[in-house]
């Protein structure tokens, strides 16, 4: 994975905070980076998208920080995505944190298994974070307005709660051509908190191979 590795690595800037995103393909690049931090004594600290990935970040002896005034780049996952810089999140469930995280940073770029590129969104799981309270009303409203087919997601213990206290549930959308627009219908529902639909700031998507070797979309 070193090659895809680097390239993220490139994006790391001697005394800024970064935003650092939640998944396996995160956790499995942050050692790496504390490798590349220490080597070149860098100054950075890091804005969590999860409390998952800040244990790990802590775990692996970096800074953690709530609060900067700029941060230039957020690296994260994907769960899907597409040339045009389109990418899907969520499926851990952090996706609210790292909207948050992604918005406030200059840039988001992603690393994500080159099996995550699909042609278009139709039918594939969109992850929509819904508020607890009369939760089932809001993911009827979907239903109907959306024409969506919906699943709660579930934990160990019941519904799934987020790191927000949140439920999330899983969509999919018949032919979702305009993400923007649908984007913003469902946060025009009440009761919806966010949805994993990126469709901002994503600056480069590096698609990577079982080896890590490359592709990189901008
Ligand atoms: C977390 O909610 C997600 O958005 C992850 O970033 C995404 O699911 C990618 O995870 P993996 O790297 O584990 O595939």
């Amino acid at each position: 994975m070193n090659e895809v590795y680097d390239a993220l690595n490139a994006f790391l800037e001697d005394g800024s905070v970064m935003g650092m995103g939640s998944g396996s393909t995160i956790e499995g690049y942050i050692p790496y980076m504390k490798e590349h931090v220490d080597r070149y004594n860098l100054d950075v600290a890091f804005v969590p998208t999860s409390e998952k990935t800040e244990a790990h970040l802590k775990r692996h002896g970096l800074n953690v920080v709530h609060h900067a005034e700029r941060m230039p780049v957020t690296i994260d996952g994907a769960d899907r995505f597409n040339e045009a810089l389109m990418v899907i999140k969520g499926g851990g469930g952090s996706l609210l944190r790292e909207k948050q995280v992604g918005y406030f940073s200059d840039q988001i770029v992603i690393a994500a298994h080159q099996d995550k590129r699909v042609e278009n969104f139709s039918g594939i799981v969109i992850p929509v974070e819904i508020n607890t309270y009369l939760y089932g009303m809001t993911v009827r409203t979907i239903e109907r307005d959306f024409e969506a087919q919906t699943e709660m997601r579930t934990g160990a213990d019941g519904l799934f709660i987020t790191d927000n206290g949140n439920h999330i549930v899983d969509c999919r959308f018949n032919d979702p051509k305009d993400m923007d627009h649908l984007q913003n219908g469902l946060l025009a529902i009440p009761g919806v908190v966010e949805t994993g639909i990126f469709n901002r700031k994503v600056s480069h998507i590096f698609s990577f191979d079982d080896q890590g070797a490359y592709q990189k979309y901008e």
